[in-house]
């Protein structure tokens, strides 16, 4: 991580980012506009390159509604073959380098028939299913402590903020429990029937782990999904990636406007 660190310190000078974003499967065009220092993943040691279609794998540092931010275009999976370490080493960093606030966005599908595709859903909590955890190994005291608690892991003021952010600019706003599995193979319909009964409401493969570090780091964090799909067996239509990242694309744009909105008061 020190290498890591150093690194991305002597590509952005002395800016210091306060708030870290993480974008998920076809949400790129919330950088859209937007200017700074680009860092490719590719360039970054420690850093995966990212390999998922509609993942652009690049560090933007810029300003962002008058916040300093860090954000991530296209985020680390499980199901890439990374281990969760490496997966959330991204937000250990940020931390590092100061960050305070950790917004994580992704493209979930649907557990509940009243959750339409399109639909933008507030994260109030997780199930972590993926059958693992980031933060086994040796422990940083620098970063948390060994045991952190998870009572309230995705923040209720910036959840409160979002919500009358919501209100003002007249855009629909769910709020639910995501659940992780690795993946990269979507649910069987038996699966989203368990996940429905076990108290979700939207599936995908990724956020929780970064979550979780956020959360250890003592971050406050904010996670919102994109419900791009009707997981497996709610709909006709079985569940495809190139239908995650249209619908994306599509809802994205008030998921992109409600995040702006929101971010000046956060
Ligand atoms: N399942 C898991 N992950 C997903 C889905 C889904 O239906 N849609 C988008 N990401």
């Amino acid at each position: 991580m020190r290498e890591t660190l150093e690194f991305i310190k002597s590509k952005i000078n002395d800016f210091k980012p306060e708030l870290a974003i993480v974008l998920g499967s076809g949400l790129g065009a919330f950088c859209e506009g937007l200017e700074g220092i680009a860092i490719p993943y590719s360039q970054i040691k420690g850093f995966a390159p990212s390999t998922v279609k509609g993942h652009k794998g690049e560090l933007l540092f810029c300003e962002v509604e008058g916040k300093n931010c860090v954000i991530m275009q296209g985020r680390f999976h499980y199901y890439e073959g990374h281990s969760l370490a490496q997966t959330t080493l991204p937000i250990k960093v940020f931390k590092k380098l100061g960050v305070e606030k950790l917004i994580l966005t992704n493209a979930a599908g649907s557990l509940k028939k009243e959750l339409t595709p399109s639909s933008i859903m507030l994260i109030c909590d997780h199930i972590n299913f993926m059958g693992s955890n980031p933060l086994i190994g040796e422990n940083d005291e620098t970063l948390g402590t060994r045991f952190p608690e998870m009572n309230e892991v995705y923040s209720k003021r910036l959840r409160d903020i979002v919500k009358n952010c919501a209100q003002k600019l007249n855009i629909e706003l769910k709020e639910g429990v995501y659940s992780a599995l690795t993946g990269p193979s979507y649910e069987t319909p038996a699966e989203v029937k368990m996940l429905s009964l076990l108290g979700a409401d939207a599936t995908g493969m990724s956020t929780v782990p970064e979550a979780i570090v956020g959360k250890y780091c003592s971050m406050e964090v904010l996670g919102v999904s994109l419900i791009t799909n009707y997981a497996a067996g709610l709909s006709d239509i079985a569940p495809n990636h190139k239908e995650v990242v249209e619908m994306g694309k599509i809802a994205g744009e008030k998921l992109v406007e409600l995040l702006k909105e929101s971010i000046k008061l956060f």
